[in-house]
């Protein structure tokens, strides 16, 4: 089965990617990158851009709504080893909208349809896109979108069926995935509420999905792209090997507030685990979280 690590801002950075990479899972997506930032040499951002050579292949995603800034940027992440380009028509950040980015470009077909055409003739990599269901309840048209898209040359559409208006609550309508597929023949990746292999199992069933991305159910839980029962010690050494990724790769204080995050994930299930999660993001130092986590292990 393919399945997917799903592209999560400020969470699957190279560390976490290789991680998942290791446990089994298919192609790799960036966070999203703001084009704009990186064409004018944004530290963070090219730090953000910046990847392992164990992940390839990885496709870098890019935010923004300028089509010709997006080309260059999508240009330049090419030229530095992207094997494919993902544009992201979800995110449903308020500020990212009004730039009439993310989710936005979904409201405007015609809009979309200049930015993919762009797009399309920047890269010779692969070229994606990944969807919502629409901006609303009354504006389903991830249909029309695809459709859209597939005659601009995108090469596959992951669709993640929630309105921009539902942001991450409520159920994801899968039945909306099931329609894209019918609706081209281009791959469709299927997106939303995996937790599991067998929700995995279940969500290519309902739709004919090609393969499947996983997002929340991967945080705290890498090992759900390995599709056995993976047991406490093997746990324990995944675990011990994103942290030493994480040290070794990110800069001192991103390491650190990388090291809370996750580790608090793994923390779910753990005895004692809301005080657990408490104490590991009072700690100062990466050794000393980690020390914190092993002690309640
Ligand atoms: C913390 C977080 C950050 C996210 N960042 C991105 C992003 O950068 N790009 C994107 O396309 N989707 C982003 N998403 C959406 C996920 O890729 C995915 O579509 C969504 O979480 C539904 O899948 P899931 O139910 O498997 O989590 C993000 C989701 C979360 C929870």
């Amino acid at each position: 089965m393919d399945l997917r690590l799903a592209p999560m801002a400020g969470v699957t950075n190279a560390p976490f990617r290789l991680v998942c990479r290791e446990a089994g899972a298919g192609l790799l997506t960036s966070e999203e990158i703001d084009a704009r930032a990186l064409v004018e040499g944004n530290a963070r951002t090219q730090l953000i851009a910046r990847y392992l050579p164990e992940e390839r292949p990885i496709a870098f995603q890019l935010l923004g709504g300028d089509p010709d800034v997006l080309a260059e940027a999508a240009r330049r992440l090419e030229a530095a080893g992207a094997d494919a380009i993902d544009l992201n028509m979800g995110c449903p950040v308020a500020k990212i909208v009004a730039k009439g980015q993310g989710a936005a470009l979904m409201r405007d077909p015609l809009r979309a349809a200049v930015v993919l055409r762009t797009l399309r003739k920047a890269v010779d990599v692969p070229f994606t896109i990944k969807i919502r269901s629409g901006w609303d309840e009354r504006t389903v048209n991830a249909v029309e979108i695809a459709r859209i898209a597939e005659g601009e040359g995108v090469d596959a559409i992951t669709v993640h069926p929630r309105t921009r208006s539902q942001q991450y609550t409520g159920h994801a309508p899968w039945a909306v995935i099931h329609e894209v597929v019918a609706a081209v023949s281009v791959p469709v990746v299927g997106n939303g509420d995996v937790r599991s292999h067998a929700d995995a199992c279940d969500l290519i069933a309902a739709t004919g999905c090609a393969a499947v991305m996983i997002g929340r159910g991967a945080l705290g839980a890498p090992w759900i792209f390995t599709g056995e029962s993976v047991d406490r010690d093997a746990r324990a050494a995944i675990i011990r090997r994103h942290c030493a990724l994480i040290e070794a790769h990110l800069p001192p204080r991103d390491a650190l507030v990388q090291v809370k995050k996750h580790l608090a994930w793994y923390s779910a299930g753990l005895a004692g685990s809301a005080r657990l999660r408490t104490a590991l993001f009072q700690a100062d130092a990466a050794a000393a979280v980690q020390e914190i986590f092993w002690g309640s292990w």
